[in-house]
């Protein structure tokens, strides 16, 4: 049912009834896009378990589907708290590539930051680039995250060992919601 409101595009909560959508694009190697890793391959079945029960106890997994105005989706966001704890808040994006260019994914991550701020006690919100992935970390200098540092062989890209960037956006730096109203 949830709807985060936004300008130009909305946030849609991905319902259990939305999985089989949402597979198909997460399971799609080019809707990942050659930055992204090679999505595993689940069936139906084992999404649902996960959907329903997180495979690791405490860990908060959310997705959204990123829809205009008149519904369309054009991409996906998660925030999720990983390994279990509320201080290491992660958010990601993607979006479909005809979607891209226009500012969309901009304004859907500074949604999820202004959501996850106004509903939650924390103190950052953070997330990681693969260090040649200059769009994504365009997308969350232009929000005001702050790089940390890089993370040396962090990640198996499609046949490769990659470095992250590792990013953050402090509360004080947040300061107040760019989108959501706080009222
Ligand atoms: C990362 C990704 C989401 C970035 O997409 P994007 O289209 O570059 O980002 P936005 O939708 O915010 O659009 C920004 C572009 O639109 C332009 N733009 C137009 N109107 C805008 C507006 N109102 N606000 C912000 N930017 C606007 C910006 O100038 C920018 O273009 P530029 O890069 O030439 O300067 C996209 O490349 C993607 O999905 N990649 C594959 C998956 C991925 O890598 N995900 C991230 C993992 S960390």
């Amino acid at each position: 049912m949830g709807l985060l409101k936004g300008k130009n595009v909305d946030l849609k909560l991905v319902e259990k009834e939305d999985l089989k959508e949402w597979e198909s694009w997460l399971q799609d190697p080019d809707f990942r896009g050659a930055l992204e890793p090679f999505p595993k391959q689940v069936t139906m079945a084992d999404s649902e378990k996960e959907f329903l029960t997180p495979l690791v106890p405490g860990v908060e997994f959310n997705r959204y589907f990123i829809q205009k105005k008149d519904g369309t989706r054009i991409g996906i966001v998660i925030h999720f708290n990983s390994g279990g704890s509320p201080l290491r808040t992660e958010i990601g994006y993607i979006l479909s590539e005809k979607a891209r260019g226009q500012g969309y994914a901009t304004e859907a991550a500074s949604i999820i930051v202004d959501y996850l701020f106004l509903s939650r006690n924390l103190e950052r919100v953070q997330a990681h680039t693969v260090t040649e992935n200059i769009l994504s970390q365009k997308v969350l200098e232009r929000i005001g995250f702050k790089k940390e540092g890089e993370l040396r062989h962090a990640g198996w890209l499609r046949g490769r060992w990659i470095n992250y960037y590792s990013w953050s956006i402090l509360r004080s730096e947040w300061s107040s919601p760019r989108i959501l109203k706080a009222a």
